[in-house]
């Protein structure tokens, strides 16, 4: 076998010594019950849109759909983030833009992280601007501490400290989203292929 297969050998992913485990799959799944009853709270007699930032926010935003009990739909958009990189360019694009019209609805963004915040203050003044009833934030983790421009989180999961992290939708260049847990990447200078 050539160096460069080695990387699909059958050494365990979710092993993968370069992961430190932050929260369980059990301590994820608790803490999205909890914000599912309250959002349902919340939003009691209403019909929410969830609408899911893409790709880090759809295993994060499955599980929150099922612990939200109430009429609701679920829409995706796509914004131009990392890459392959760890940190922010700054730069805030739609790539993929909603399907349906928004006025008069209760949005629910649902994110998987809020790092320098640029994204999400973008994304969230995007969709006032479109004339919806309501506009709110779930975020699955805050990386307070790298805070550039401030953005209200309706509904939190964990705060975390200013680590990379990965797992439950997060990746590091398109790697790690399936992990059933979150971890932080010891050494983000390790490349996919490397370990
Ligand atoms: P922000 O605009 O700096 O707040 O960046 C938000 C986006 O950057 C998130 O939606 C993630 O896609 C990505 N991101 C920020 N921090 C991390 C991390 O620790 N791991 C994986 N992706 C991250
Ligand atoms: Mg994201």
């Amino acid at each position: 076998m050539s160096s460069s297969s080695t990387s699909a050998r059958t050494a365990s992913e979710f092993g993968n010594p370069n992961l430190e485990p932050l929260f369980t799959g059990e301590q994820i799944q608790a803490r999205i019950t909890e914000m599912g009853a309250q959002i349902a709270r919340d939003y009691e007699g209403r019909n929410p849109l969830l609408l899911g930032v893409l790709k880090g926010a759809c295993i994060f935003l499955s599980d929150l759909a099922r612990a939200i009990d109430l009429r609701l739909g679920i829409e995706f958009m796509a914004i131009s983030s990392y890459g392959a990189l760890t940190r922010s360019s700054g730069e805030v694009k739609i790539v993929k833009d909603l399907d349906v019209p928004i006025e008069g609805r209760d949005i629910l963004v649902v994110e998987d992280i809020i790092d320098t915040g640029l994204t999400l203050s973008y994304l969230m003044a995007n969709l006032r601007s479109r004339g919806a009833a309501s506009v709110k934030l779930a975020a699955l983790l805050n990386k307070k501490e790298r805070r550039l421009r401030e953005v209200q989180i309706d509904y939190l999961g964990f705060d975390i400290p200013d680590a990379f992290v990965v797992g439950y939708g997060l990746d590091f260049a398109e790697r790690y989203r399936n992990l059933p847990f979150i971890a932080m990447l010891k050494n983000p200078e390790v490349t996919a292929q490397e370990i």
